[in-house]
Order: structure tokens, then sequence, then C-alpha cells
């Protein structure tokens, strides 16, 4: 079986968990379950990145060891995973044994081949997003150029990573994969700034209390980033447990909201190239969710809480609009009137519409049994083929994680499948007593449901099921494959419909 390894970034724990995070693992949920159709044996990861001076003030704050709040606000991160149907398959946090000894270990490994030095560090760096900078980077009045806090100058010995002699071998990678990052200007962005040179990085700091000590200097802890970014090896055993470890890596896909990725396209594989471990084989970067063109975010007080989102108006709605409504890669403005006009038009009129038409047919002319088809007429086999037609485009938006396009592939499934019935109109078949006419249109309408229960299971999961359910299908929808969606007539005739209340109510604008 092929295996398919996908991962978010490990969150900061002291945030509370808004759309923004939100949208990062949905894109990585729908992934993972259309792998899992495609027949992969497909491992998910997330988890939460517990470390650095951020958690330890939060802690001190609310009068509570830094583990015990760490604990509190990574449940916040659980809690809404389960609300949004994540199907990760580990949560890793930054504080557990397993991926504290194995961060140990590696710095110990690149200290011994020399890949990191003692020296000393001078410049700037800002506590809330644990990065530092350059002073040419800095906004106006030493401000910190992602959010906009003000940052502060240290001076202090520091290990450094020997991030500079990697300069090379990371611009003779790219050259050779110029899919590594995705959407290709990013892949540009990274190119250039790495063209620009890099410097040596600072990997440790001083008498910082919440971190994982360094190894070979009591007084250092390592620095967050790199103790993060070595999770995506940790989880799965690296220096631990070999077998697991080379089932899974290199990654297929890394997934990243555009602000952390040059961390995760310069400094992770130039880690990796000194550990002598092959690269992920795509990183890629997605957009930001705005509000009135302002990324959303903790800092600017601007953030959506997605569990009330998913409460309010239902996970799938919630999941269905942020993959559709923005190109996967582009920026997105977030607001409740464009929210409410797509569930309506998309997931209400049409696709609801569908449904709505279908099954009362079935009930009133067939008894609510799926009927026997039998000949082809012209109409069904266009309707056939054009789905047949669908299938290539549809996987190839899939593959590159054109999830927008993806789901418009699929509302032409959606489409055609009105227009079927609109033209065969069924009720007056049933007026003439054209039975085994009737028959056939009303089976052809049932298998497109079907069709469309499965390719939509990794979008709007339960949803998928409840259709998948009305078709008085017993078969766990979870055990199809992307095989079965692709033959025609897979339907059983003579298994009984079960018409439930709309799935997508209409929402009041
Ligand atoms: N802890 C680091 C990641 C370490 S990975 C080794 C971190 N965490 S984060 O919680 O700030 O961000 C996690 C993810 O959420 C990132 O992919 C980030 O891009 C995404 N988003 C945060 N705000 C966002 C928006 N407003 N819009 C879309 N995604 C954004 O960075």
């Amino acid at each position: 079986m092929k295996k398919f390894y996908l991962t978010t970034p490990v969150y900061y724990v002291n945030d509370v968990p808004h759309l923004g995070h939100a949208y990062t693992t949905v894109a990585a949920d729908t992934l993972i379950r259309y792998k899992r159709l495609a027949g992969y044996d497909a491992f998910f990861l997330t988890g939460t990145d517990e470390h650095g001076n951020k958690i330890l003030q939060a802690a001190k704050k609310n009068n509570l060891a830094p583990i015990e709040m760490a604990d509190k606000m990574s449940a916040n991160f659980k809690k809404l995973w389960e609300k949004l149907y994540i199907s990760y398959n580990d949560f890793i946090r930054t504080t557990q044994t397993r991926h504290t000894k194995v961060v140990k270990k590696i710095f110990l490994k690149l200290y011994e081949k020399g890949d990191i030095y003692k020296g000393e560090y001078e410049g700037w760096y800002c506590i809330s997003c644990e990065s530092f900078w350059l002073e040419s980077q800095l906004k106006e009045g030493k401000f910190c150029p992602d959010c906009g806090r003000e940052v502060e100058k240290i001076k202090e010995e520091s290990y450094f990573f020997k991030l500079s002699r990697y300069q090379k071998p990371l611009l003779s990678y790219f050259k050779a994969h110029p899919n590594f990052v995705l959407p290709s200007t990013r892949m540009n962005e990274v190119v250039e700034f790495v063209k620009r040179g890099l410097k040596d990085l600072s990997v440790t700091r001083l008498n910082l209390k919440w971190g994982i000590p360094c190894p070979i200097d009591g007084k250092h802890t390592i620095y967050v980033w790199v103790d993060a970014l070595i999770n995506y090896i940790s989880a799965l055993g690296y220096l631990e447990d070999n077998f697991r470890f080379s089932k899974f890596w290199p990654a297929d896909v890394q997934l990243v909201g555009k602000d952390i990725l040059k961390f995760h396209a310069i400094i992770w594989p130039a880690l990796l190239m000194a550990l002598g471990l092959e690269l992920p084989k795509m990183v890629f970067a997605h957009g930001w969710w705005k509000i009135k063109g302002e990324k959303m975010s903790k800092s600017k007080k601007n953030v959506v809480d997605p569990l009330k989102l998913a409460e309010g108006y239902g996970t799938d709605c919630l999941r269905y609009f942020l993959l559709r409504e923005v190109p996967f890669g582009e920026d997105g403005n977030f607001s409740y009137s464009s929210f409410i006009k797509r569930i309506n038009s998309d997931l209400s009129n049409d696709l609801g519409n569908l449904l709505n038409r279908v099954l009362p047919l079935v009930i009133r002319y067939c008894g609510g049994k799926v009927p026997s088809p039998s000949k082809e007429e012209k109409e069904d086999k266009n309707l056939r083929e054009k789905i047949d037609d669908l299938f290539p485009s549809l996987e190839k938006s899939m593959e590159t994680l054109s999830f927008s396009d993806a789901l418009s592939k699929i509302w032409e499934i959606v489409r055609v499948g009105n227009l079927y019935i609109d033209r065969c109109a069924p009720w007056q078949l049933a007026k003439r007593e054209e039975k085994s006419r009737l028959n056939t249109v009303l089976y052809n309408s049932l298998e497109v449901l079907r069709i469309l229960s499965i390719l939509l299971s990794p979008f709007i999961p339960k949803s998928a099921e409840k259709m998948w359910a009305q078709l008085g299908l017993q078969e766990d929808l979870k055990l199809q494959s992307l095989e079965k969606a692709k033959i025609w007539g897979q339907l059983p005739p003579g298994v009984l419909v079960q018409k439930g209340p709309p799935l997508f109510p209409r929402i009041k604008e």
C-alpha cells in the first residue's frame, strides 16, 4: 500500500484557536481523507507548540505551572478539532518526552558533526513570534515586521547552527525540485531570499526557563523554532523507532501558512540536510484569512471563533466555506454575509435541491425502493460520460491542493444532475405511465447522489454520511473508495431510501 504523510504546524499553545488555525487543519483533514479514499496508508500529524516565553508569562499570570497552562490550552485545540471532524492520526505536544528526547539527541548529533558551534548573538528578537530579526527587517520604531509588537535587543552567548553552509545545497535542491514549495510564487520568494545569503542561526537562548535544556550546556535552552520543527520527525520515532520512521518519512505534504514558510522551506530543509535525511516532497503555503483587509490574529483582536461558527451554522458549512470560497494559496476576506451567501447558494440550493427532489420522487413513484434501471438512452449516456470526464481534472486539482477547484468540479456534477432531472422530467414520465423509463431516470439520479456522497466525504464528512444513509446504504461510507465512485451502477436496486430532514437548511441573512 502506498503511504502518505501529511503534517500541519504545531500550534502555539498560548493562543486560543481562531479561524486561521482552523483553516490549515481543515484543509489538511480534507486532503488526508481524500488520500484515504484514494487507497493510501495515510498518516496525519498535528499538535501543539508548548515552549517559550509567552506560555511562561501566561502561566505566571494565571498562577499555574507552565505545564498546567499548556495542558489547559492544548485541550482547546483538541476540543476544536473534534468539533471540526479532524481525523488526525497523532497529536504531538512538544512538551512530551517522546519529543524532547529526540530534540536533545538531534542537537548533540549536529554539535558532534560540527554543524552547531558556540558564539555570541546580538540582535533583535520578538518574544511574541519567537523570531530573530535583522535591524533592516524591522518596522520603523523597532517593531516586529510580522506581528507589529515591539522587539527587544538582546546580546548573549548562544549556540549557532551553520545555516550559511546550506545556502548552496538548498539552491541546488530548489533547482532540481521546482515544486518543492507550492504555490510557485512562494517558491520564487524562497529562492530569492536564499540567494541573498544565509546567516548562521542562533539555536539556543540563555536563561530561558521554559524550553528543552541544551544537552551540552545547562544554561541554555533550545530555540523554540528548532524544537518545534523537529516534531515532524520525533512523532515518527526518529532515532528511536527506525521502522516506523522510515515507513512514513519523507513527508509527502507539509502544510503551513505563508507567514511561517521560511522556517519550513529554508531552516527545516537545512536541518534535515545536516542530519542526512530526505526533504519533504512538498511544502504548501496557504494564504491568510483577513478581516477588512487585515490578517486575522490575536494581536489585532480581530479573530473569528471557529467553534462558534461550527456550533451556529454546522461544521460542514464552515468546512465547505473555508475550502470553496478562496483558491487555496491566496488570501481571503472573511465576512458573515459572504459565508451565508455561499452556504445558501451552493449547499442549500444546488446540492440540497438535488437531494430534496430525488428522494421524494423515489418514495412517491417506487415505494421508496431503489428501482432497477433498464435500457440506457442518450440523455443517460450523456450524464454518465459528463461525470466520467470530470474525474481526471478533479484528481489533478486534489494533487495540487486546489480544493476550491475540486469543489467547483464536484458542483459540476451537482449541476448536471439537476439538469438531467429537469430534462427527463420524471413527474411527466409517471403521468404517462412510462414506468421503465421512470425507473431508469430515478436510478441514475440516485447514482449521481451516491457518487457525490463519496466525492464529498473528504470535504463535508458528516453531511456526506447523512446523504449516504438517506440512499439506504448500510456499508460504512469510510470504506468506500475513489474507484467505487468511478464505477457507474454500484447502487443496489431494492434498497429502501430514507428521507431525513433537509441537510442544509437555508440560513436567514
Ligand atoms: N507554532 C508555530 C508553528 C511551528 S511549526 C514547527 C506557529 N503557530 S501558529 O499557531 O501561530 O500558526 C499555526 C498555523 O496557523 C500557521 O500555518 C499559520 O499560518 C496559520 N494561521 C494563523 N493565522 C492565520 C490566518 N489569519 N489565516 C490563515 N492561516 C493563519 O506559527
